[in-house]
């Protein structure tokens, strides 16, 4: 049996919550969809959740809501999957990515500062930060940045729910709590923290981000608020107030999702227990790994390894049937941004750098002992 880089983990538990909604009567817009944006919000410990059809459509709900349009200029960083910034893309705002950290592979936060200072004022409108593999970002230092140029935050935690870390005053940080962002955004693939199927969520403390991310997931129409309404001519009334998108998930998802919701600290338990043996198991090969510093409580989507013979590596595992991923090629690399006039054209070291060793080892709760010894062994037999 092949070993994947990750994978989905479904119970009988999952599987009877999707049958009950199915017997139900309401495959979408029903009860399931408030279930689980009401949970995960009290998960992240955000003010409001609106739940979404993928991660994609909620980093569009995103760029939306924050008002980005031809005017605007939004740094990201270069290592994500191209979703992070095909947002910006969307709504015809221009993208400028910036380096990342050779450390941490999120977006280096010197150098995001030096690039903002080093520009005129007001050339930036936002900054799209990714907490790559589950690395939560220090997005205290991150607002203090934006603060003083202006700037909003969209924090893609696609990779993260569950992480955490300690602010300057000893404050435990949620990531999707937003205490320094404006939104934070996640996705359900299956090979996410939480799947299902196809899914993703938005959450903010912002009434007025609130009141948008509603309008723009469903067809910029809205029947809910009748205050806000030009007009109505009865109950049956609602008003297409903006041009919004379906980007709607059904209730069976949702049903999935907060049967996944239930053990998503027990996954993270066990994520964090399979880097911890990775960590010790490969602690003498001649490959970099991760490095997580304190009060940092990483949510290990991936567990990703650097190694200057990364070609020759990935296809040994493969011939061993261990499916390893590379995560990512830069997207600034990708043909379409290359040619993009939207697109501001750089070269960034770290990030290339960064691309030709990665390789993400397998990371899923479901993978037994057994598998993370092959996956051992078999690294340990290719550096022999
Ligand atoms: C960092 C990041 N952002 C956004 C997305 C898009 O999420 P989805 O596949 O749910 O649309 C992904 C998915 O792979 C991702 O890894």
């Amino acid at each position: 049996m092949a070993i994947p880089y990750g994978k989905q983990d479904i119970t009988q538990a999952d599987i009877d919550a999707v049958v009950e909604t199915l017997q139900s009567d309401f495959l979408t817009q029903g009860p399931k969809i408030k279930e689980f944006e009401d949970k995960f919000a009290t998960y992240v410990n955000a003010k409001y959740a609106v739940a979404v059809s993928n991660g994609t459509a909620a980093l569009h709900c995103a760029t939306i809501a924050l008002g980005v349009d031809t005017n605007a200029n939004v740094l990201v960083t270069p290592n994500s999957f191209v979703a992070s910034s095909n947002a910006v893309l969307f709504c015809g705002g221009r993208v400028t990515f910036s380096d990342i950290n050779p450390e941490n592979f999120c977006l280096d936060l010197d150098l995001l500062e030096a690039k903002i200072e080093a520009s005129p004022k007001g050339t930036f409108t936002g900054i799209v930060v990714v907490d790559f593999a589950g690395y939560p970002v220090d997005t205290e230092r991150l607002s203090n940045i934006a603060r003083k140029h202006n700037l909003w935050i969209i924090e893609d935690a696609c990779h993260a729910p569950g992480a955490s870390y300690q602010d300057s005053n000893g404050k435990t940080i949620t990531i999707g709590d937003n205490t320094y962002t404006d939104i934070t955004v996640f996705s359900f693939h299956p090979v996410k923290h939480i799947a299902c199927g196809e899914g993703g969520m938005i959450t903010t403390n912002s009434d007025e981000i609130y009141q948008k991310l509603l309008l723009a997931r469903s067809h910029g129409v809205t029947r809910e608020n009748m205050t806000t309404l030009a007009d109505t001519d009865g109950s049956w009334y609602y008003e297409m107030q903006d041009l919004g998108y379906n980007y709607r998930i059904t209730d069976i998802q949702c049903a999935l999702g907060v049967s996944q919701l239930s053990k998503a600290d027990q996954g993270l338990k066990r994520r964090q227990e399979i880097a911890a043996f990775y960590n010790e198991a490969l602690k003498e090969l001649p490959i970099k790994l991760p490095k997580v510093e304190d009060k940092k409580n990483h949510a290990y989507h991936l567990y990703v390894i650097r190694t200057d013979r990364r070609k020759e590596l990935y296809d040994f595992l493969r011939s061993k049937n261990i499916y390893t991923q590379v995560h990512y090629i830069p997207i600034c690399n990708q043909p379409f941004y290359k040619n993009c006039d939207l697109v501001t054209q750089e070269v960034f070291p770290n990030a290339n750098k960064y691309y030709s060793e990665c390789l993400s080892l397998p990371m899923y709760p479901s993978i037994s002992e057994k598998e993370l010894n092959e996956v051992v062994n078999a690294l340990k037999e290719f550096y022999k």
